[in-house]
C-alpha cells in the first residue's frame, strides 16, 4: 500500500522503528523468563502481527494460546464493555503467562483478562504491549513490556484498525479523523 493510497495516514513508527523495539522487548523477555516456558496469550485480533513478530525475538521454549476479546465496535470510541468471543484453548493452571497486546488504551480489555486469568489460577501473568496510551487509562494496569508510549491520536496499522481496515500497515500512523 502507497502512501499516494493512504492520504489520511501519518506515520508515527516506521517498520524499522518497530522492529528494533520488539528485538528488545524479546530480548528482555528472554532473560527475565530464563530457564522457564512462558505461555504466550495472543489478543486476537490486533496483537497477531506484534506477537508473530515477537515470538521469534524470543530465545526460551514458549507455547502459544489465542484468545479474542472485542471492546471496540466500528468506531474510534471505546463502547466500555468487553465481551469474550473466543475462548484459550487450553488451562492456564500453574503457567507463566505473558498477555500479548498490540495497544492498552482505557486498560478494560487487559483489566478484564487479567481478573480471569488470575481466577483461573495463573502462577504469573504480565503483559508485553506494543503500544500504551496511558491518558486514555480508566482501570489501573501494569504492563511490564511496552513498545512506545503515544499520545492520545487514534492508530492504525501493525495489527491495529479503523472498523477492520489497516491491520495489515508495516507502520503505525495516526488516522486522521476529519477524513
Ligand atoms: C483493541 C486493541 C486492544 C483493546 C485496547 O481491540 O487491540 O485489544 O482494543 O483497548 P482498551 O484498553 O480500551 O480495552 P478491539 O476490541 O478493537 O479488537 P481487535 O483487536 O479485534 O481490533
Ligand atoms: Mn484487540
Ligand atoms: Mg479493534
Amino acid at each position: 500500500m502507497s502512501e499516494f493510497d493512504q492520504p489520511q495516514l501519518s506515520v508515527l513508527f516506521t517498520a524499522e522503528q518497530i522492529q528494533a523495539r520488539i528485538r528488545a522487548l524479546g530480548a528482555a523477555i528472554t532473560a527475565d523468563y530464563a530457564g522457564r516456558s512462558p505461555l504466550l496469550v495472543v489478543v486476537l485480533k490486533g496483537a497477531v502481527p506484534f506477537a508473530a513478530d515477537l515470538v521469534r525475538t524470543i530465545d526460551l521454549a514458549v507455547t502459544m494460546d489465542f484468545i479474542a476479546v472485542s471492546s471496540y465496535g466500528a468506531s474510534t470510541k471505546s463502547s466500555g464493555e468487553v465481551r469474550l468471543l473466543k475462548d484459550l484453548d487450553a488451562s492456564l493452571r500453574e503457567q507463566e503467562v505473558i498477555i500479548v497486546e498490540d495497544i492498552v488504551d482505557t486498560g478494560l480489555t487487559l483489566s478484564y483478562l487479567l481478573d480471569m486469568f488470575r481466577r483461573r489460577g495463573a502462577a504469573s501473568v504480565r503483559v508485553a504491549a506494543l503500544l500504551d496510551k496511558p491518558e486514555r487509562r480508566q482501570r489501573e494496569v501494569h504492563v511490564t513490556y511496552v513498545g512506545f508510549t503515544i499520545p492520545n491520536e487514534f492508530v492504525v496499522g501493525f495489527g491495529l484498525d479503523y472498523a477492520e481496515r489497516y491491520r495489515n500497515l508495516p507502520y503505525v500512523a495516526i488516522l486522521n479523523p476529519s477524513l
